[in-house]
């Protein structure tokens, strides 16, 4: 009798341990200017990517009222010097993470110059449904007003919010939530630099809380088919900028230089100047996979429009921009050469 009293009490003391226990949330800094300090407060001169994740941690201790919170640094850049190696073990990291019982969100610290694109990769790389959230800041740790501690504070409301699992990679800037396919850096200074375009914000956070709106539609994540767990690099793959009276040189140099594909930045619907265009069928007849995309900052680059590409065997990229469009033309060669097979990764993800 004795001993299944002793048993009732040390059960309901787990209950409610359970019941009591925060969600755990386990941070992975990068760099960027939410780790950056400035000349001084009121300057705009300033060096990104100088402060740990604890010092990021300690600045917003209101986190720890949401979630049981950790961290670790991974590597301490600006998020212009991200490349395939960080890439390739922040997605590696992240998964063996996420497979553990022990943890129910991750929140990646990261530049906003590129964040799009690690945004974007880590969608169709992380093979889990539990929340990831990207976010960084527009202005370093000691800027006036800096925002990144309510970033952070909002990025992590949003990890612990249960609506957050299954809708893939999220970046969470100036209270809102938004899909890594989407989001687009618009702004080179201001705080509200992140947008959707045209596909707007997928949520927003208030009170510690995130709300959604719509969930992204195309394939990520656990239903992604890309897998770099057994990856140590990349295919190459670079970016030609279209423009007026354009130079062949950067496609011709990619070429010379062995590159596995090239995307466009076209003008308009994707389309090339004369002399680039003569470069990429040439590219192309090389085996060189060449997707056009557009430089224009909205707009689908649509299959078989002004330029045909079934005759050519160009991909294009549809609703991808070209520094997107790169990410998946990279992944996409590590499965493919078949240039039928890449158009259908580009209208699934
Ligand atoms: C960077 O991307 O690392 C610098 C710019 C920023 O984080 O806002």
């Amino acid at each position: 009798m004795k001993s299944l009293k002793i048993l009732f009490l040390t059960l309901a003391l787990l209950a409610g341990a359970l019941l009591e226990a925060k969600p755990r949330v386990h941070i992975i800094a990068t760099g960027g200017t939410i780790a950056g300090v400035a000349a001084s407060a009121s300057s705009s001169a300033y060096v990104a990517g100088q402060v740990g994740i604890q010092t990021l941690i300690d600045a917003v201790p209101q986190i720890l009222d949401l979630a049981e919170i950790s961290g670790e640094q991974l590597v301490n850049i600006g998020s212009q010097d991200m490349n395939d190696e960080v890439w390739l073990r922040l997605a590696k990291r992240i998964n063996e993470i996420l497979a553990s019982d022990r943890y129910d969100a991750v929140i990646v610290t990261h530049g906003t110059d590129t964040m799009e694109e690690t945004a974007y990769f880590l969608n169709l790389t992380v093979k889990s449904a539990k929340p990831v959230i990207l976010v960084g800041a527009m202005r370093p740790s000691n800027a006036i007003s800096a925002d990144g501690p309510v970033n952070l504070y909002n990025a992590v409301a949003a990890a612990v919010t249960p609506q957050s699992q299954g809708k893939g990679v999220i970046v969470c800037m100036n209270n809102q939530l938004l899909d890594a396919k989407t989001v687009i850096k618009t702004h080179t200074i201001n705080s509200d630099s992140f947008e959707g375009g045209p596909f707007g914000i997928i949520g927003y956070v208030h009170d510690g809380r995130a709300h959604y709106l719509q969930a992204p539609l195309n394939r990520h994540t656990v239903n992604s088919e890309f897998d770099v767990s057994n990856l140590t690099e990349f295919p190459k793959v670079g970016i030609v900028y279209g423009y007026a009276n354009a130079s062949p040189l950067p496609m011709k140099a990619f070429v010379e230089a062995g590159f596995d594909g090239v995307v466009l930045a076209g003008v308009g619907d994707g389309n090339f100047y004369k002399d680039v265009f003569d470069a990429a069928v040439e590219a192309q007849k090389q085996g060189v996979q060449i997707v056009r995309s557009s430089r224009c900052p909205t707009g689908p680059t649509c299959l078989n429009g002004e330029v045909d590409d079934s005759r050519y065997h160009f991909a294009a990229s549809l609703d991808l921009n070209p520094q997107k469009a790169r990410i998946l033309l990279m992944l996409a060669l590590t499965r493919t050469r078949d240039w039928r097979q890449i158009q259908k990764y580009f209208e699934e993800y």
